[in-house]
């Protein structure tokens, strides 16, 4: 399994699935939310909005996770998971893991073989980056010694959008800029 970390705009990642830090309504918002449903098109917030009539009329709860198509994005799949938001005191580490492990689970049950997450929680939700990083190293280390032989995952992508990001997940992931992305960036 291969983990790449890059600074960039999740949309434009090149995988099967990628992971929408959601609003818990299904039905989009600032951040992430907002950058998915506009390069995905109406068709996303069509099929949110199904959703919410049918299997999911109260939404999704934090920590949950779920799979829709993904329009005009180049990915196969959104994955939606609303993180913990801790202006409302929802501070439990475990369940921003539960957002990266259960997003494992959906995609791999899906056949994905690439999966894209931002940092969940680090923006309007108020996690700090390390801690977020801190998280995501530790569930997705510990989802691929379960599952590393069964899944059809060979790679996770980690997209960082801002420079603070970006050095929160190299630490945690311990994976250093190489010498060419030193010099010409990301
Ligand atoms: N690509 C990658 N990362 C992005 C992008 C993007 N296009 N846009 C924002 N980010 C980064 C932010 O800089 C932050 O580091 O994603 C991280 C998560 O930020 P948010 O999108 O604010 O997500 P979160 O903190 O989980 O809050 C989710 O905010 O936008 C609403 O509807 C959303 O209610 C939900 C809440």
């Amino acid at each position: 399994m291969h983990i790449d970390i890059v600074r960039g705009d999740i949309t434009e990642q090149k995988v099967d699935a990628i992971v929408n830090a959601a609003n818990p309504s299904l039905l989009g918002g600032g951040g992430v939310d907002d950058a998915i449903h506009a390069a995905a098109g109406p068709s996303l917030l069509a099929e949110c909005r199904k959703l919410r009539a049918t299997t999911h009329p109260d939404g999704l709860a934090s920590g949950l996770a779920l799979a829709t198509g993904a329009g005009d994005l180049p990915a196969r799949w959104v994955i939606h998971t609303p993180g913990p938001n801790r202006h409302v005191g929802q501070t439990n580490p475990k369940t921003l893991d539960k957002c990266f492990t259960n997003s494992l689970y959906v995609a791999s049950r899906l056949g994905a073989t690439s999966i894209a997450f931002p940092a969940i929680g680090a923006g309007a939700y108020g996690w700090a980056p390390e801690d977020v990083a801190s998280i995501a190293a530790h569930a997705i280390h510990e989802w691929f010694e379960l599952y590393v032989h069964s899944t059809s995952i060979h790679r996770v992508v980690l997209v960082a959008y801002n420079e603070e990001v970006e050095a929160a997940f190299r630490k945690a992931f311990d994976t250093p800029r190489t010498e060419s992305q030193l010099v010409h960036g990301p």
